[in-house]
């Protein structure tokens, strides 16, 4: 018994002792050679630093301690070693690798872009700006007040039937009800408000966005969408610098040689109302294309500005309001809607 525990000392300090040697010795001049070291010796499974752990008890209890420190600072040798013949190579390398070859093309990094969405909503805002309407913007989440009654459709009115709308709560309510606006109309009226609290107009905003309808999804609906709303009050603003600002409008976008015609419409905060269709070339139609409705526009009706205390015998306005990707679709040529929301990689790859 104690002869063989002897024994098993004398073996596992021996172990050390050649442990000690082989990582010295080891020659460590290539990336497989370090490699190789750091696995054979610090290795959880198999290295030989582990395995001599686990001898420590066949040492004599009073040596264990020392034993143990001798295999620490082994392993400190070997991580020592380790980081040296890293530096070394690197270095090494560095110093005979050939310069940098400066006329060799570089490598292309893959580039995101902006959605059709978002270009077609800021060449359009763009347009306007030119024209020195501000940019406005207002919450999605919308009272019955701004996005319904403010724009003069009365309670009840079947006018509101027109925008299938996401209640969030009961329109029974004081105040109407909330509800994710149908349109983005109501910005509007928060604008008017706004300045109206120490100011007068002229009022000049354009105002893009998004909104909400509970409609049937297809290729040409979707249950959100975007629109930009364009809004102008002053002294003396009639149909006909409406009609010019659209016609300027529908030039940028569609080309010098645009057709546009205003049809009569209704909205019930415009009067009188219309809406415009541009002429759409298309060979494969009978005729060589045809009208394709653009957007909604009227003089802003005289109740919607004496509700936001604006003097409607002083002042007139025009307001006017597009679908994004309608406007985006005929640009680029897209027929279905869906496709603006699926993010399908393959498809917004070619808007960069
Ligand atoms: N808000 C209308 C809609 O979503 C669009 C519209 C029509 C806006 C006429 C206007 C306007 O400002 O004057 O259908």
């Amino acid at each position: 018994m104690e002869s063989s525990s002897h024994t098993g000392a004398d073996a596992a300090v021996q172990a050390l002792e050649d442990l000690k040697t082989d990582i010295e010795g080891a020659v460590l001049d290539t990336v497989d050679a370090i490699d190789e070291y750091r696995i054979r010796y610090l290795s959880r499974k198999q290295g030989r630093i582990t395995a001599l752990m686990k001898r420590i008890p066949d040492v004599a209890p009073e040596d264990r301690r020392a034993f143990g420190q001798a295999i620490n600072s082994a392993k400190d040798t070997v991580e020592r070693r380790l980081e040296e013949a890293t530096a070394a190579l690197t270095t090494a390398a560095s110093a005979t690798s050939a310069p940098a070859d400066v006329t060799l093309p570089g490598r292309e990094q893959p580039q995101g872009s902006l959605h059709p969405i978002t270009q077609a909503a800021r060449l359009i805002t763009r347009v306007f700006e030119n024209y020195g309407f501000d940019v406005a913007e207002g919450p999605e989440i919308e009272d019955d007040w701004h996005n319904f009654t403010a724009l003069n459709f009365p309670p009840d009115h079947p006018a509101r039937d027109m925008q299938d709308t996401f209640f969030i709560e009961d329109a029974e309510q004081e105040h109407g009800g909330i509800l994710l606006r149908t349109h983005t109309s109501p910005v509007q009226i928060r604008v008017m408000e706004d300045i109206m609290k120490d100011g007068e107009p002229p009022i000049r905003v354009i105002v893009p966005g998004r909104v909400y309808r509970n409609e049937a999804i297809s290729y040409k609906s979707y249950c959100l969408f975007h629109q930009v709303e364009g809004l102008y009050v002053d002294e003396g603003v009639t149909m006909a610098d409406l009609k010019q600002i659209l016609h300027a409008f529908a030039r940028t976008l569609f080309g010098e040689d645009v057709r546009m015609r205003f049809r009569p419409s209704f909205f019930p905060f415009t009067e009188p109302s219309a809406e415009v269709d541009i002429w759409w070339k298309d060979e494969n139609l009978p005729g060589g294309g045809r009208w394709m409705e653009i957007l909604g526009c009227g003089m802003v009706d005289p109740n919607v500005l004496e509700g936001v205390g604006i003097d409607s015998e002083k002042y007139t306005g025009y307001a006017f309001g597009m679908g994004i990707e309608r406007i985006a679709m005929l640009r680029y040529g897209i027929d279905d809607i869906r496709i603006l929301y699926e993010n399908d990689v393959r498809f917004l790859e070619q808007f960069s």
